[in-house]
């Protein structure tokens, strides 16, 4: 006895299956108990006891107990006999028993719940068998009423209803903000829960109810109503909020940002928050009110410098409400003297004067004949290179201003050197005059000649080099002339001695001349020779002692050179 009442108190455990048995040598009932359950509208079978081999039971019963009510036999089975029903009304066409002897329920109701008790009688015992049901029904949906969709920012305010119908046992509901879930803190947000009972189908409704207090960051929040119940997964419905507020801050914008300059579109941007946003503003330009609606911008083009100042804008409605800038307009004038093309004397002075008048730090850099200057120009004494354009250039940020002038150095040429070489043939001399004026001067020489280059006139400077084949001794002069006045200088030049070395080659090359010829070219040779030791001679003279000559000029030392060596080689050609 002691092992069957443990094992029935086991079976009261809800699910669990354990089942009672009672030994042969019994003579009286056992009950145990166990939980069933069951789906709402479905068939529930009711098992009788599964250990007791029910074919051979003398008698099979069920009864059903409803929880305030006596028990009520449904169906009595005797062996070899077909089932007799004594149905309720509520049971009718909804009971059977299958061949294992379960009890089939369809349709299962929330007023079925109760306990069946399955009775066998077999020859030796009873058996009873008691399964308490229980009909489980999970919500139809969820749904909220009474949304508010706006809130008002700081007023409590009922932001939703939420209903989960009809279910057994009652559905539990919580709230979520943005996932996550909201409790009653009697401050800011207020539960209530509330769960009503059909009185027919004994089904209940919960009904949860949230007020809420909105802040302004509660903008745009989800909030979630979430049902759970045992029987199916979680069911959510959910309000996206607006919080509204009226505007409590206001900003003026102001584009381009620094630095602001003339010519510039300049844009004022009045930007306030608030839900729903204002949409027509005040924009107070020194004085002037502008109003502007359906957008909160205001553009002036082209501005100058007048349009510095202080700038506002408010809101229509609420003037208390406004924002204000300082707005400076940059700018950037100069004043370059001189300007254009101005004409000067070499030696002169110039003076450069640049007039900056700014709002604001700027640079400065300068260029003459577009290549950049360290710094600025100055002139105390101008020469001929000082010619050209030049351009300062001012920036501001964006604005840049430009001013040049063009400087032509004039004056009366000079020649700044005379020189003279041989050429590389030794055929002739070439004499190299230099100078410098403006304009243009024009070089003449006092001699017949060739003109053998002219250099390009740039920066008041000529050079031109002359080609003269002289016979005998000669004073060369290179004269440079323009409107200003003219200069001249001369330079005494030898004749070429080449003309012997030539002739006395050629008699080399063809011997088939007369002897005279022969006799003519020897006896120049001999002329030559003497010449030339003659020379040689003055040579050892001016170098002992301090003579001069005219030929002391650039190029003559080289000319000396050239002509001592072609005595000496004359004079061995001449002992050959
Ligand atoms: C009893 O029989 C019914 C119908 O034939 C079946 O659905 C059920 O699983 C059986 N129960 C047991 C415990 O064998
Ligand atoms: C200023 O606005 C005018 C007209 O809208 C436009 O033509 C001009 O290009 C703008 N100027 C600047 C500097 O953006
Ligand atoms: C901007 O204003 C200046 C001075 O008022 C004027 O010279 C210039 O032509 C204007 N530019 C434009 C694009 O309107
Ligand atoms: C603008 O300048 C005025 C006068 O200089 C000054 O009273 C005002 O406070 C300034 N406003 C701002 C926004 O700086
Ligand atoms: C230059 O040559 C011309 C003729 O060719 C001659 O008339 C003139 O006298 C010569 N001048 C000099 C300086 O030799
Ligand atoms: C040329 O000059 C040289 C040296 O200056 C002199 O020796 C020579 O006699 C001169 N010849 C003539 C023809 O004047």
């Amino acid at each position: 006895m002691h092992l069957l009442s443990a094992r029935c108190a086991c079976a009261l455990l809800i699910h669990a299956l354990f089942f009672c048995q009672v030994p042969l040598l019994s003579s009286f009932a056992v009950k145990c108990i166990q939980s069933v359950r069951g789906l709402y509208g479905e068939t529930i079978e009711i098992p009788c006891d599964p250990f007791i081999q029910t074919e051979n039971a003398m008698m099979i019963k069920w009864k059903y107990e409803k929880k305030d009510g006596s028990p009520q036999d449904l169906i009595v089975k005797s062996k070899d006999q077909d089932a007799l029903m004594t149905l309720p009304d509520a049971f009718k066409k909804r009971v059977s028993m299958a061949a294992n002897s379960s009890l089939l329920l369809s349709d299962g109701k929330l007023t079925d719940q109760g306990t069946f008790t399955c009775m066998v009688v077999t020859s030796t015992n009873i058996f009873e068998h008691q399964n308490k049901l229980e009909v489980l029904k999970s919500p139809e949906g969820l749904e909220i009423f009474d949304k508010a969709q706006e809130l008002e920012i700081g007023k409590l305010t009922k932001l939703g209803v939420c209903t989960a119908k009809n279910a057994n046992p009652a559905a539990e509901i919580m709230w979520l903000k943005n996932n996550q879930a909201l409790m009653d803190d009697g401050k800011g947000i207020f539960i209530t829960k509330d769960v009503k009972v059909d009185l027919d189908t004994l089904l209940s409704t919960t009904t949860s109810t949230l007020k809420y207090s909105a802040q302004k960051e509660d903008d745009g929040a989800v909030f979630t109503c979430r049902a759970t119940h045992i029987v199916g997964e979680p069911v959510t419905s959910w309000i996206t909020l607006t919080v509204t507020y009226s505007p409590e801050t206001v900003e003026l914008l102001v584009t381009p940002q620094d630095p602001l300059v003339e010519g510039d579109n300049m844009t004022l941007e009045c930007v306030a928050d608030g839900n729903p946003a204002p949409t027509s503003f005040n924009f107070h330009l020194k004085g002037e009110t502008i109003k502007v609606e359906n957008k909160n911008v205001f553009t002036i083009t082209n501005v100058t410098r007048d349009a510095s100042g202080e700038y506002k804008c408010s809101l229509i409605d609420d003037r208390g409400l406004e924002a204000s800038k300082n707005v400076t307009v940059n700018y950037l004038d100069i004043n370059l003297r001189p300007s254009g093309r101005i004409e000067k004397l070499a030696g002169e002075a110039l003076e450069v004067t640049l007039q900056i008048y700014s709002s604001a730090a700027h640079s400065v850099s300068w260029k003459k004949n577009n290549r950049i200057l360290e710094n600025e120009p100055k002139f105390p004494k101008i020469a001929y290179s000082d010619s050209g354009v030049y351009e300062c250039e001012v920036a501001l940020g964006p604005l840049s201003r430009k001013a040049s002038f063009e400087l032509v150095v004039q004056g009366a040429p000079v020649i700044s050197s005379l020189s003279k070489h041989s050429s590389d043939d030794g055929k002739y001399k070439v004499l190299t005059c230099e100078a410098e004026g403006f304009p243009k001067p024009a070089v003449t020489w006092n001699i017949n000649g060739t003109l053998i280059t002219e250099s390009p006139f740039s920066n008041g400077k000529i050079i031109q080099k002359f080609a003269v084949v002289p016979s005998e001794n000669l004073t060369v002069q290179c004269t440079v002339s323009n409107k200003f006045g003219s200069d001249s200088k001369s330079i005494d030049v030898l004749p070429l001695l080449k003309d012997v070395t030539f002739k006395y080659q050629d008699t080399h090359v063809s011997r088939d001349q007369t002897k005279l010829v022969v006799g003519v070219v020897l006896g120049l040779l001999v002329a030559t020779v003497l010449i030339g030791l003659a020379y040689w001679l003055y040579l050892k003279k001016s170098k002992q002692g301090s003579w001069k000559t005219a030929e002391n000029e650039n190029g003559s030392s080289e000319e000396e050179k050239k002509l001592e060596e072609k005595v000496e080689e004359n004079s061995q050609k001449a002992e050959v």
